[in-house]
């Protein structure tokens, strides 16, 4: 766990670097999703990650395994696994609160958490976990999960002081 942590904050500082050699509209979008430790949780589906903030402004992200930072062997989805991804786009005018997930395939998974940091040029870090403890199932249509989070006023979520939204 100290590890993991310890490696998000080096990515996080990473972002920042690569960030200022990016076009200063996009975010860089660091994700992280751990895969159920119950029998039968891990899938061979695609995933495709809809995040939104309180605006309801959303960014797409299809096929989250295109972000795969693990290598292109890796499998991705393991039972009892973390997975990293990252990628950049769009900033959205607040901090992610909601997500849609959607799976894309023939085997259940079971989610039990997605957390997402966000990096912006002149924005403050922002950082969102969301426990979503729940099966995803192709079969019975339950394939597509909406977590909204964004009327929760924990303010714990945003990292930096800076307020997201700058003046264009
Ligand atoms: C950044 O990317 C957007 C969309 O891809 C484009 O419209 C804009 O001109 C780019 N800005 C710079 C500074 O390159
Ligand atoms: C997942 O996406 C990859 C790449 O787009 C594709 O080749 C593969 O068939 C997809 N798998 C499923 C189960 O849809």
């Amino acid at each position: 766990m100290e590890i993991k942590h310890l490696s998000l904050k080096l990515l996080i500082l990473f972002s920042c670097i690569v960030y200022t050699y990016g076009n200063a509209t996009d975010c860089v979008y660091t994700i992280y999703v751990e895969t159920g430790n119950i029998p039968l949780a891990g899938t061979r589906s695609n995933l495709t990650l809809f995040l939104s903030d309180s605006t309801k402004a959303q960014l797409p992200i299809v096929n989250l395994k295109d972000w795969g930072l693990m290598g292109s062997a890796h499998n991705y989805f393991g039972h009892g696994e973390v997975d990293l991804f990252a990628g950049k786009g769009p900033c959205l005018r607040g901090p992610v609160c909601s997500i849609i997930i959607v799976l894309d395939g023939f085997d259940n998974w079971y989610c039990q958490s997605i957390e997402i940091t966000t990096v912006g040029s002149g924005k403050s870090c922002s950082q969102k976990k969301f426990e979503v403890k729940k099966w995803l199932d192709v079969i019975k249509g339950s394939a597509v999960i909406l977590q909204d989070e964004c009327s929760d006023d924990d303010d714990d979520s945003v990292v930096g002081n800076d307020p997201l939204e700058r003046s264009k």
